[in-house]
């Protein structure tokens, strides 16, 4: 296993760290606000720090940065114009889609231009023929929901921040979420990007071909790249058919091998499963605690399971069977209708606010083998505590992939010592640093835990190759240096 990179030591201040951006003095010469002016509109151009500070902190408080200006262009053409604008002045540029991101990708240091995507809002109408969508990248994962449920489609990527989150930021992250068991991640989803690279110049193919073998997959490379590639605009998107008979259990069981065995029977019984997420018994009384929610059950149980089945016909009966089927089901409780099957996800959607609300976490967000979960959990608490003795893990996830998101409470002063913890376990055991939320900052002294100098050299040579003065969100994902 390879040692960590040098480089960046997380902190909880982002501005506080040594990354050098290009043009990190700060200042917004006038004649640079002059040409971004001309480029998005004097309404456009934030400048008044008191305006500018909600775009300087990430979701968790964890990151701030300080950028010297935000800028929010309505169009590929006018986000083209700010970024050469960039480019003649060597000023670094920080996308920022809903900033719902957890690793410190989407905050602006050492005084980059804030590039907001939230005016990129353009719904095109579906494409009913091949069940396929054109949308703007500042869209809400929410917004894009409602437009294509109209219509009886539906889209595979689903997760609790969906009111606030953009399909720009989740081709961005590659996100995952709730769906992957059945849908695949984001990169599963598109089928065309629209972006403008690091020189401002544009590349857009949205024409939505599934077959279209003709040399190297941009959309692959700019999916996953953290804003660190390109600037994306506008995206063509894979659609499902919109499943409207709906089952969600509340399962209950002893231990994360129950959790596992559970998961197996209901995946080979149940075509109609879209949804495998776990949580523990102290996140779920964080959860009682801020939401308010009723126990789900009279008693209290380790670990807790919810299962979601989708269909065009009622699936209630089948997953009810491959419940009553399984030993290791302590209690389950299932629901149908749209109000209950809303409160059983509340139990594990509203872990990540419900842990906030407790404290600012060291969140890590780990994936590790199946054959290798259960040891893996079973050797953390130990592992976090020798880090720091004061530390609280909670954790949750989406267990069908071996993706555990290890949320440390109470550690803030020894995140590093945790975090380093942490992911040296989970690579031992053969897993990934960031299963979902990407590297960002918060991870990128680890990165050569997950990838090879081999594979690294050659991201870097990608990310010269496209932004060779390392404007795009410097310090993201791989060391400026
Ligand atoms: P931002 O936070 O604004 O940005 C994230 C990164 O993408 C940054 O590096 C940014 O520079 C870059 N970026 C954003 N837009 C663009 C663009 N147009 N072009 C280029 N780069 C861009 N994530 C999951 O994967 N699965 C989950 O289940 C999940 N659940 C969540 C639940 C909650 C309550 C919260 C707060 C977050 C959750 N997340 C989850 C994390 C986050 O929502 C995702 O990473 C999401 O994809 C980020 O979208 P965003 O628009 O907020 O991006
Ligand atoms: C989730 O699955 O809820 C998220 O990825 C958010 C988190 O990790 O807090
Ligand atoms: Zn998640």
């Amino acid at each position: 296993m390879n040692a960590p990179t040098a480089g960046l030591t997380p902190t909880a201040d982002v501005a506080a760290t040594s990354d050098t951006a290009p043009g990190s003095d700060r200042t917004l010469t006038s004649a640079l606000a002059e040409e971004l002016r001309a480029a998005v509109g004097a309404a456009h151009l934030l400048t008044d720090p008191s305006v500018i500070a909600s775009f300087e902190s990430d979701w968790t408080g964890r990151f701030r940065g300080r950028a010297r200006c935000v800028v929010r262009p309505a169009d590929t053409t006018e986000v083209a114009a700010v970024m050469a604008a960039a480019a003649r002045a060597k000023a670094s540029i920080c996308v920022q889609g809903g900033n719902t991101g957890l690793v410190g990708g989407s905050v602006p240091v050492d005084g980059a231009i804030l590039l907001s995507t939230a005016r990129l809002t353009a719904l095109e109408p579906v494409e009913v023929i091949s069940g396929q969508v054109t949308v703007g990248a500042g869209v809400t994962l929410a917004a894009l929901q409602r437009h294509v449920r109209a219509v009886g489609y539906d889209f595979g990527v689903d997760f609790a921040a969906r009111d606030s989150a953009t399909v720009g930021g989740l081709v961005a992250t590659n996100a995952g979420g709730e769906r992957v068991l059945r849908y695949g991640t984001t990169r599963a989803q598109v089928l065309g990007i629209e972006a403008v690279l690091a020189d401002g110049s544009i590349i857009s193919r949205l024409t939505g071909l599934p077959k279209d073998n003709t040399g190297y997959h941009e959309m692959s490379l700019l999916t996953g790249s953290e804003g660190t590639l390109g600037i994306i605009t506008r995206l063509r998107l894979r659609l499902v058919p919109r499943l409207t008979e709906r089952a969600v259990a509340l399962v209950a069981v002893d231990d994360i091998t129950a959790a596992l065995s559970v998961v197996r029977k209901a995946r080979n019984r149940l075509p109609s499963l879209e949804a495998a997420e776990l949580f523990f018994a102290d996140g779920l009384a964080l959860v009682r605690e801020k939401t308010g929610l009723s126990a789900p059950f009279a008693e209290t149980y380790p670990a807790y399971l919810v299962l979601e089945c989708a269909g065009r016909t009622d699936p209630t009966e089948d997953l009810l069977e491959a419940l009553a089927d399984s030993d290791a089901v302590r209690d389950a409780t299932v629901a149908t209708d749209a109000r209950g099957r809303h409160t059983l996800w509340a139990y594990r959607e509203a872990h990540t606010e419900s842990i906030n609300a407790a404290g600012v976490p060291v969140k890590l967000d780990v994936a590790v083998p199946l054959t290798a979960l259960a040891e893996m959990v079973a050797s953390l608490p130990a592992t976090i505590a020798a880090a720091c003795q004061t530390a609280r893990p909670i954790l949750f996830g989406h267990i069908n992939e071996g993706n555990l998101h290890v949320n440390v409470l109470d550690a803030t002063s020894d995140a590093e010592a945790v975090t380093d913890a942490v992911l040296r376990l989970v690579a031992s055991h053969g897993g990934s640093i960031s299963a979902e939320h990407g590297v960002g900052r918060a991870k990128r002294a680890w990165l050569g835990l997950s990838r090879s100098p081999q594979e690294i050299a050659m991201m870097r040579a990608v990310k010269r190759g496209l932004d060779p003065d390392g404007l795009l969100n410097p310090g993201v994902l791989l060391d400026p240096a």
